[in-house]
């Protein structure tokens, strides 16, 4: 059985140790600043792991240790670690999506191979989050021997692992935001519009997210220039300025600017959809004279 101490036993910490522990993985140590969480995790593994304070550890004696506290604590968790570090050599993980594996140089100064897993979900609590690592996609990055241990981590979760060079590791996770929260700060623009034109917020949420879904389903089988639809998909100037004159009356100054970048992007798809390119050139001129009167 691989031994593996989970440093940090929150959300990412306490669904790994519950979902490896089910895949086999012999759960050795539990390290916590506060142990009320700890126990109730270990009681969701068997043999039953141990629980103690970093200060308490005073040999790592696991073949893999994941660091899953939060992204300020990790340097501080690897420098204390590095210490522990004696006899053997484990494989040291962390999980954050910002930070490389470049932070965890102290314990590669120490012998150690280093890398981080990075899973593209949104874990909210640890007991359901051990049954949401199944077919999430996995960012796994770091010394070669690591990231391959890294992948058959994954695959044994029932993750999918790709690798991404450790230089490129930030604009990933600029990537992941914009995806992930950006979308919903753009769902809350959207929702903006709904509510001047007297619905609700949550009315106006279930009422755009039908519209949101049936747009990521199209994204699962077309691209993104295939799948775009609407006013810049069909090049319609006389629509588009109408938008205008409407969110000049209505909306925030910040909702109007977000509607013309995303306008701007949406007419670069519209261009590979093969949209008419003489009404595109109108509606970016157009963009870009509404935008200087914002700055943006
Ligand atoms: N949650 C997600 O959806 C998600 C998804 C992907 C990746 N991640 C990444 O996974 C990592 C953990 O995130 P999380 O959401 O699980 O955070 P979290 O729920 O806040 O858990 C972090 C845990 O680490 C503990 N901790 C901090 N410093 C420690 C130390 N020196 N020794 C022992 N325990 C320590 C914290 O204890 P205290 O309670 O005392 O602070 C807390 O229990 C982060 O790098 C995050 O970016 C998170």
């Amino acid at each position: 059985m691989v031994k593996i101490t989970i440093i940090g036993v929150g959300r990412v910490g306490g669904a790994l140790a519950i979902a490896l522990s089910g895949k086999g993985f012999e759960v050795e140590n539990l390290v916590v600043r506060n142990d009320i969480t700890a126990y109730k995790i270990s009681e969701f593994i068997e043999p039953r792991p141990k629980i103690s304070t970093l200060d308490e550890v005073s040999e790592i004696t696991s073949e893999i240790v994941f660091i899953t506290t939060q992204d300020f604590e990790i340097e501080n968790a690897a420098r204390k670690l590095a210490g522990k570090i004696k006899n053997s050599k484990p494989i040291i993980f962390h999980t954050s999506g910002s930070l490389s594996s470049e932070i965890l140089r102290p314990l590669q100064e120490n012998g150690c191979l280093t890398g981080s897993i990075h899973p593209l979900v949104s874990l909210s609590e640890a007991v359901l989050g051990a049954r949401r690592f199944a077919s999430s996609y996995f960012c796994v990055e770091g010394d070669a021997s690591a990231v391959e241990t890294a992948r058959k981590i994954v695959e044994e979760l029932g993750g999918k692992p790709f690798t991404i060079e450790t230089k490129h590791k930030i604009l990933y996770h600029a990537s992941a935001v914009t995806a992930c929260g950006h979308l919903v700060a753009l769902i809350d623009v959207a929702i903006e519009m709904l509510t001047k034109c007297g619905l609700d917020e949550n009315s106006a949420k279930e009422t755009l997210l039908p519209l949101i879904k049936s747009t990521v389903e199209n994204l699962e089988v077309q691209t993104t220039a295939e799948a775009l639809t609407g006013t810049f998909a069909r090049a319609d100037v006389k629509t588009f300025e109408k938008h205008l004159a409407a969110l000049d009356e209505s909306v925030s100054d910040e909702a109007k600017e977000i509607y013309l970048q995303l306008g701007a992007r949406s007419t670069h798809l519209a261009e590979r959809q093969g949209a008419n390119a003489e009404n595109l050139k109108e509606i970016q001129a157009k963009i870009s004279l509404a935008k200087k009167n914002f700055k943006c």
